[in-house]
């Protein structure tokens, strides 16, 4: 049985991805996934498989060395998939030192334990070790609105500090298959939806603000450009790099699907008014007249627009879910949780949310 190390998997992406594999290998596999539960990091993501002979959860930090290393002494770890970040770029702009520690140190920590666990006396590693970097598309910086692509060949670009931070965990990770002929491989997918999103990023935020009769806060003029990929379709291309991926090679995922963000608000009202049935309550609250268009963030990427080229050639994944399709499953799940959206914005959220957006 293939042993799985995730880390973060108790976050967005992570935990989506742990539910894809146990939904595709069921008990083929094993997952550990590790985690240190920081304000992005949520058990009830996971309620469904905590019973689950074949998943273990450890309460850890990843730049603990320790504590890292204490899980491949006592596992035999196959394969790592590595999510574990701090992944909000507003939150890179307040406090920066944060995403330095989380995504480079920690990143130096998961590699070098990895490392060190698989490595032979001989340099070479057993068949079948693969440490996969989970890294975004941000670190190739920003495109002209008129044009152009991100390729696994353009140089790196980052502007913010979260991106800068990724950007330097992938050039560890590519300093590890340089030097110690280390077996990963890195993807740097676009912005992903759906699920089990923290509602500090744009769609889970609008969706909870809208249901709520809440302003609709735009950055700027709202024209700034992302490429959006459903979160399962990112879980699958995770898991086929890793089946089929050639060793040492970057892919970049994304969904050809590239919305402005005052699109995305449009079609998000959209379809709540869609399927709010006509005697909630809600329905009445949601409209257009609750945009309101608020100071730009700082260093606001133009345009993202992933080529996923490469990887439909070589390994033959392509995104499946349409964003009108993925937007309402998205919104379909916030209904039927309500109590997940009240359990993660009481408290520390909501300091957050007031410092952020300015409410008095
Ligand atoms: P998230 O913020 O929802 O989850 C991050 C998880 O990492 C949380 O469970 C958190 O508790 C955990 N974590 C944070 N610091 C930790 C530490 N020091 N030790 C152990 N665990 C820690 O993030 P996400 O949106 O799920 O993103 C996951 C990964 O995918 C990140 O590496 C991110 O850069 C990358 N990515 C995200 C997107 C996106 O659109 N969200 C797109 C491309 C790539
Ligand atoms: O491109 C991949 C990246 O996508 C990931 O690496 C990051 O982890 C993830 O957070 C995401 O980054 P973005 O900054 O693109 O996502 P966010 O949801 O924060 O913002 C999407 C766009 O919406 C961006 O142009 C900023 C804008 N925005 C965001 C918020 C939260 C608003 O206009 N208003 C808002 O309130």
């Amino acid at each position: 049985m293939r042993t799985y190390l995730v880390t973060g998997g108790a976050g967005f992406i992570g935990s989506n991805y742990i539910h894809y594999m146990f939904g595709k290998y069921d008990n083929e596999i094993r997952i550990i996934n590790v985690d240190a539960l920081t304000y992005a990091g949520n058990p009830e993501n996971l309620q469904e498989v905590e019973g689950r002979e074949n998943y273990t959860f450890v309460r850890a930090d990843i730049c603990d060395k320790e504590a890292i290393t204490r899980i491949f002494a006592e596992n035999d770890i196959d394969r790592v998939v590595h999510f574990a970040a701090e992944s909000h770029v507003d939150r890179s702009i307040k406090s920066p030192e944060v995403f330095v520690r989380t995504n480079v140190l920690g990143t130096a920590v998961m590699l070098n334990c990895a490392r060190e666990a698989w490595e032979r006396p001989d340099g070479t590693y057993p068949e079948g070790k693969r440490f996969l970097h989970v890294s975004t598309d941000e670190v190739y910086g920003s495109l002209e609105e008129d044009g152009g692509y991100f390729y696994e060949t353009t140089p790196y670009a980052p502007h913010s500090p979260y991106s800068a931070s990724k950007a330097s965990s992938d050039m560890l990770v590519r300093a590890y298959m340089d030097t110690y002929h280390f077996p990963a491989n890195i993807t740097n997918c676009s912005n992903n939806y759906g699920p089990y999103q923290f509602p500090e990023k744009l769609i889970p935020l609008i969706i909870n603000n809208a249901l709520q009769g809440k302003k609709l806060p735009v950055y700027g003029d709202g024209k700034n450009v992302r490429d959006w990929l459903y979160v399962e379709d990112h879980a699958k291309a995770i898991d086929m790099v890793q089946e089929k991926g050639r060793l040492f090679e970057t892919y970049n995922i994304g969904g050809h699907n590239e919305k402005q963000n005052i699109e995305i608000i449009h079609i998000i009202i959209e379809t709540l008014q869609e399927m709010l049935a006509a005697d909630d309550p809600r329905r009445a609250l949601v409209s257009p007249d609750l945009i309101t268009y608020v100071e730009d963030r700082k260093g606001h990427d133009r345009r993202y627009a992933i080529a996923p080229d490469k990887i439909r050639d070589e390994i033959g994944w392509e995104p499946e879910t349409m964003f009108r399709e993925g937007i309402r499953r998205t919104i379909g799940w916030y209904f039927a949780h309500e109590d997940w959206m009240k359990n993660v914005t009481s408290g520390e959220y909501q300091k957050y949310y007031d410092d952020m957006y300015h409410v008095k």
